[in-house]
């Protein structure tokens, strides 16, 4: 063998077992403080971060793999990861007290996921939330389909909304009166990725595939495109059985969207804003500018729905086995609790449900707030709202419940655990708004 060859078989095996090394090795997640420079201050703004990102890494993995990912506390107190929307092994769902115990400062704790649904999902602690959350911690996690479909482009939105004093700093109050007789903590920055207001450039004709992940602690936002049509074809995580037109879509805390939106070809030379219409006043959250160079072809072909995932009509005879009714008492930790049922977490109004029995259950909100509610762990379809007929043509995991509405929604236990129930705000779900489905073998 001459020596040339050698080299190029060493390169080989080499490469080889830096894949097979890369492979065995779980992905290091790492909480830890640090600091983000925001545009509009002179100084870096402390956070807590993942890796030292804001927002933390990008995660990704194929549908039917399994993920390994070390989580390392490097902050102060305790933590966890929680893995919003991914069905997974109930040990592994991230919830201090109820699926594993907190994670220590200086500890870790090794998260195994068995990816089973392909979407848009997202992670964040479950410990201290409130605070967890708004000081940075959060990220996307995205599992790919089996095959690939050709979009131009893939862009992934993560929605925020800080509240920053004119220091640079975050706003060092949780769970205050104020944010707990309202909707939560609203901030004064909304970010998308972290960034105020950023601009995205594509290409004429190139088919966009935007995810949107709220990751807010309280904002409610309901996105707009300015001169672009855009349709959603998936909503938290799993395509829709009927694709739609974004129109005035609420994206509450937890949930996520994922569109799809062909550019003009002859848009060359645009920019189309991207505004919140939620609150009263509009505002722009980002823009897409079109760049000028030649226009490509819009790749042709049919996003995958879901029609025949949790039916409507498989709730047509089960009749509701529980009402949660929502609403605020004097007590509780801060003062003010938010309860399901006059219970507040963790003295809560608990369910235990068989596997694989279709349930229905009622979350009635005798409050004037909103209250986006969250299952771990589950798809649902919402089949009533106050008691009349508005099947989704879709399913999800989180639905903002409103002032005195009451909504009905039918799922299947399909995993058995203990499975979390909660407020989104993560003021509400702090101050009391949190209860368990129990699903038994
Ligand atoms: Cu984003 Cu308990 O969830
Ligand atoms: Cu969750
Ligand atoms: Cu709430």
């Amino acid at each position: 063998m001459n020596t040339a060859r050698m080299i190029i078989i060493f390169l080989i095996l080499g490469l080889l077992s830096q894949f097979y090394a890369f492979a065995e090795q779980p992905f290091k997640l790492e909480a830890k403080e640090g600091f983000y420079q925001f545009p509009f201050f002179d100084t870096k703004t402390p956070v807590w971060s993942y890796n030292d990102q804001i927002p933390g890494p990008l995660i990704q993995g194929k549908v039917g793999t399994t993920l390994v990912i070390d989580f390392v506390n490097g902050l102060k107190e305790p933590s966890s990861v929680h893995w919003h929307g991914l069905r997974i092994e109930n040990a592994m769902d991230g919830v201090p007290g109820v699926t594993q115990d907190a994670v220590e400062p200086g500890n870790n704790f090794i998260y195994r996921l068995k990816l089973e649904d392909a979407g848009t999902f997202w992670y964040h602690p479950h410990f201290n939330s409130s605070e967890q959350l708004e000081r940075g911690l959060k990220g996307v996690f995205i599992v790919e389909e089996a095959e690939k479909l050709p979009w131009s482009r893939d862009l992934i939105w993560l929605m925020d909304d800080w509240l920053l004093q004119r220091d640079g700093t975050i706003f060092p109050q949780f769970n205050t009166g104020h944010d707990l007789m309202h909707d939560g903590r609203w901030g004064n920055v909304p970010t998308i990725n972290a960034q105020f207001r950023p601009e995205f450039t594509v290409k004429p004709g190139e088919r966009i595939r935007l995810r949107m992940i709220n990751g807010a602690n309280a904002r409610i936002f309901s996105p707009h495109m300015d001169g672009l049509s855009a349709n959603v074809i998936a909503v938290d995580g799993r395509p829709v059985t009927e694709i739609f037109p974004l129109d005035r879509f609420v994206l509450s805390p937890g949930n996520r969207i994922d569109l799809d939106i062909t550019i003009p070809e002859n848009a060359g030379g645009e920019i189309f804003a991207v505004e919140d219409r939620f609150t009263r006043e509009a505002f722009q959250m980002a823009s897409i500018k079109v760049n000028r160079l030649e226009p490509v072809n819009p790749p042709k072909f049919h996003p995958p729905t879901a029609k025949n995932f949790i039916p409507a009509q498989m709730f047509e005879k089960v009749k509701v086995e529980k009402t949660w009714d929502l609403n605020a008492i004097r007590g509780g930790k801060f003062g003010i609790g938010w309860t399901m049922n006059q219970k507040l977490w963790p003295d809560a109004d608990k369910v235990d449900y068989p596997l694989g029995v279709p349930r229905k259950i009622i979350f009635k909100n005798s409050s004037s707030r909103l209250h986006p509610m969250h299952i771990h762990g589950v798809f649902f379809r919402v089949l009533e709202r106050n008691g009349k007929k508005a099947t989704e043509q879709f399913t999800r995991d989180t639905v903002l419940v409103g002032p005195r509405e009451s909504v009905t929604i039918g799922f299947v236990p399909e995993h058995p655990g203990i499975w979390l129930t909660h407020c989104h705000i993560q003021e509400h779900a702090e101050a009391g708004m949190m209860t368990t489905i129990e699903v038994k073998n």
